[in-house]
């Protein structure tokens, strides 16, 4: 089952068919949209997350708006790319959702059935584009940590619910563990809405990689103890100068990695990086509703009304990152101190 995709034969037309990462581990359900506003609403309640598969849906949803306006007259065209604006904007951090709307709006011109192979061609590419980026990844690790077996932390949830096809920090952990070469994954919970232990840790375990769960601010401590060779984290925007967003708590755990001399490392499509963005200061992120802070799954977690500050993001510098590997290099955005010496090959666990 696509993570994202396109039915043409839903009852009511054609439909953005997802799946429901709000549901998961606990159950497998299938979202249909029919509609420009259904899409925008599973984008910001998170039904649908992660910055590449943003990307897609941006782009299906775009296909949807000119399949329901249709493309004949100036007028349609216009709502179309009102729409298309709407998509782009629904989450501010995330590149590839902006990118991928306007690309499949690029086609507007060739009708309906030109956006939607537009949007086709961005799902299709995607699969191609983080498996280079991936296997690039998992070189890297090998290069900067010696032949492992290595442990790797991560955070948040770069898998296939998050880029539709093979993931990107996630998926060079597989490839690591394909290759023989992982010890252990160590999946960050990822607070408030805990796309760690609900996402990661389900596709590990599909994968059937070796992985434990900890909670956030155990991150930085196994690193200081030792229990970590490499970090690696998608990313939502780089910043031209090699600033890195990326889910909240990412930072703490660059902060750490670099005062421990363990590898930082961030694996995303080259179009994540944004010229657009000279530095993370100029990063727009996202801030999230109070409740998702406040309640856990309908569970009061505080008092009612306190008031919570819940950024989605945060921006890491460059000067902490080792190197941002993408599908067609891998690149230190700065050098020392965040380029510690080749390590030895990790203890066994
Ligand atoms: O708020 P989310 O779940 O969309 O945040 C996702 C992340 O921060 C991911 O780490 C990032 O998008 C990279 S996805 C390969």
């Amino acid at each position: 089952m696509r993570i994202v995709d396109w039915a043409d034969d839903a009852e009511g037309g054609p439909a953005v068919v997802l799946i429901d990462q709000r549901a998961l581990p606990q159950r497998t359900d299938q979202l249909h949209l029919g509609t420009v506003d259904e899409v925008i609403d599973a984008v910001r309640s998170l039904a649908v997350r992660g910055a590449p598969s943003l990307g897609i849906t941006g782009a299906y949803a775009v296909a949807l708006a000119a399949h329901r306006h249709g493309t004949a007259t100036p007028d349609a065209r216009a709502a179309v790319r009102a729409d298309a604006e709407r998509i782009a904007t629904a989450r501010p951090t995330a590149v590839p959702l902006s990118l991928g709307a306007r690309r499949a709006l690029s086609a507007l011109a060739g009708g309906p059935a030109a956006v939607l192979a537009e949007a086709r061609a961005v799902a299709a590419e995607a699969a191609e584009v983080h498996a280079a980026a991936a296997g690039r990844a998992a070189d890297e690790v090998l290069r900067h940590c010696g032949p492992g077996p290595v442990r790797a932390l991560t955070i948040c949830n770069t898998g296939p619910l998050a880029t539709g096809a093979v993931g990107t920090a996630l998926g060079a952990i597989v490839e690591l563990h394909g290759r023989g070469a992982l010890a252990e994954a160590l999946a960050c919970e990822t607070r408030p809405l805990l796309q760690g232990a609900r996402l990661t840790v389900w596709e590990l375990a599909r994968a059937g990689v070796p992985h434990r769960l900890c909670v956030d601010s155990a991150g930085p401590a196994a690193i200081a103890n030792g229990l970590v060779d490499v970090v690696l984290a998608g990313a939502d925007r780089i910043a031209a100068n090699g600033d890195v967003a990326n889910k909240i708590g990412t930072y703490m755990l660059a902060c750490a990695a670099a005062r421990s001399g363990v590898p930082f490392m961030i694996v995303a499509p080259e179009e994540t990086i944004d010229p657009g963005t000279p530095t993370g200061a100029d990063i727009v992120v996202e801030e999230r509703p109070g409740d998702e802070v406040r309640e856990h799954a309908g569970t009061p977690m505080t008092l009612p009304g306190t008031p919570v500050y819940n950024p989605a993001f945060d921006v890491t510098p460059a000067e902490l990152v080792t190197a941002i590997v993408t599908e067609s290099r891998a690149w230190a955005p700065s050098p020392a101190p965040s380029a510690p010496a080749p390590r030895t090959a990790a203890a066994p666990r």
